[in-house]
C-alpha cells in the first residue's frame, strides 16, 4: 500500500476551501489511487467552521481519507506536506490601496513561506490560489530560500479554463477540441488569454475565429472580467470553479500534460519570452513526472507582445512593492 501523501490546504473553512476538500478526498486532485491526509490551516476565528467541514468529510467516508487534522499554526499545518494549496488570503477591502492589500497579505503569506521552509517535507509542491496569488507566491518563495524556487506556482488554470469554455462557446467546439490555449502574465484584470497558438480539432484557432475585432472588444475583457461578472451574478465570488481550477493544475503538474497540449500556470521567470526572470507570471507550460517547463520557441506577434508586456510591467511593479515593503 501506498504512503498517503500530505496536503495542507489553508483557508480551509472558507469557500473556496468547502469545493476543494471534497474532491481531493475523492482522489480527483492526484490519482484515483493515491491516499490523502488532509492538514486544515485556519486563522482561530476559522477552526470551528473547519471542524465542521471534517466532520462532513468524515460523513462521507472516502476511501481514500486518511486522516485530516486541523491547525492554527502555519508550523503545524505544513509539518510533512507534500502539496500546500494556499487558498486564504486578505481580500481587498473597500478603500485599500493596494499597498494595505500587499502588506496585509505579507503578513500571511512570509509566514507560511517560512513554515514550508521549516518543515514541509522536501518534494514539497505549493499553488498560491489565494490574491493577488503571483506576488503572494512570490512573497511565500523568497521566505523559503532552502525550497527549489519553481515548487512555488501561482494559479491561473481558472483563466485558462475560462479562456477555453468561452472560445468553444464562440466557434461551437467541444470544449475537449481545444488544446494549446495560453494564460499570460498576472492573473488580474490585465492577464492576456492568448488564442494564436491555441488549436481547435487541429485547427489554428485564430484562423478559425478570424474575428480581431472579436478578439480585443469580447474574449479578452470576458475572460478577464469573468471574476466580476460571477460576483454580480451569484452574489460571492467564483468557488466551485476556482477549486474545480486548484485540482485541475495540481493534477497536470503531478501527472503530466497530454501529448500535443500544454496547460498555464503562474511560474518563477528563467527570463523566457522576455519576461523579467524572478517574477511569477503565467506561461505556457508542459509537464512530466512532476516537473513543468515553458513551451519554447512560439512566435509572439504584435497583438500578444503588447498585452504580455502591459501585464508583465503589472507584476514588475507589484514585485517592486512588495520590495520596497521588505516583504522580498
Ligand atoms: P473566503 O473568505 O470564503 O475564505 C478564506 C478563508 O481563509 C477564511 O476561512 C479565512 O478564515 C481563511 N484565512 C484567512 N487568513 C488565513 C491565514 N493566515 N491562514 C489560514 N487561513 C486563513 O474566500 P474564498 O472565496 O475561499 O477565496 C479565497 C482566496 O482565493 C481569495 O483571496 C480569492 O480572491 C482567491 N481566488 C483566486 C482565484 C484565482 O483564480 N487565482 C479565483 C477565485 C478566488
Amino acid at each position: 500500500t501506498r504512503t498517503p501523501v500530505n496536503v495542507t490546504v489553508t483557508g480551509a473553512a472558507g469557500q473556496i476551501g468547502y469545493a476543494l476538500l471534497f474532491r481531493i478526498a475523492s482522489g480527483h486532485l492526484l490519482g484515483a489511487d493515491v491516499p490523502v491526509k488532509l492538514r486544515l490551516l485556519e486563522i482561530p476565528q476559522g477552526m470551528k467552521a473547519a471542524e465542521g467541514t471534517a466532520m462532513e468529510l468524515d460523513d462521507c467516508a472516502f476511501p481514500l481519507l486518511k486522516g485530516i487534522d486541523i491547525f492554527d499554526d502555519p508550523n503545524a499545518g505544513f509539518e510533512g506536506a507534500n502539496v500546500a494549496l494556499l487558498v486564504g488570503a486578505r481580500p481587498r477591502t473597500k478603500g485599500m490601496e493596494r499597498g494595505d492589500l500587499l502588506s496585509a497579505n505579507g503578513g500571511i503569506f512570509k509566514p507560511q513561506g517560512k513554515a514550508i521552509n521549516d518543515h514541509a517535507a522536501d518534494d514539497i509542491k505549493v499553488l498560491v490560489v489565494g490574491n493577488p496569488a503571483n506576488t503572494n507566491a512570490l512573497i511565500a518563495q523568497a521566505a523559503a530560500p532552502d525550497v527549489p524556487a519553481e515548487r512555488f506556482t501561482a494559479m491561473t488554470r481558472l483563466d485558462h479554463n475560462r479562456a477555453i469554455s468561452q472560445l468553444a462557446a464562440k466557434t461551437g467546439a467541444a470544449v475537449s477540441d481545444i488544446k494549446r490555449l495560453t494564460i499570460w502574465g498576472n492573473h488580474s484584470a490585465t492577464q492576456y488569454p492568448d488564442i494564436f497558438h491555441a488549436e481547435i480539432a487541429g485547427k489554428n484557432a485564430a484562423e478559425v475565429v478570424s474575428d480581431e475585432l472579436w478578439l480585443a472588444d469580447t474574449f479578452i475583457p470576458t475572460v478577464a472580467k469573468r471574476g466580476a461578472a460571477i460576483i454580480e451574478a451569484r452574489g460571492a465570488s467564483s468557488a466551485a470553479s476556482a477549486a474545480n481550477a486548484a485540482i485541475d493544475h495540481v493534477h497536470t503538474w503531478v501527472n503530466g500534460t497530454a501529448a500535443g497540449d500544454w496547460t498555464s500556470m503562474g511560474i518563477p521567470s528563467d527570463g523566457s519570452y522576455g519576461v523579467p526572470e524572478g517574477i511569477i507570471s503565467s506561461f505556457p507550460v508542459t509537464t512530466k513526472d512532476g516537473k513543468y517547463e515553458i513551451v519554447q520557441g512560439l512566435d509572439i506577434n504584435e497583438f500578444s507582445r503588447a498585452r504580455i508586456d502591459a501585464s508583465v510591467a503589472e507584476l514588475v511593479e507589484e514585485r517592486d512593492a512588495v520590495r520596497e515593503l521588505g516583504l522580498i
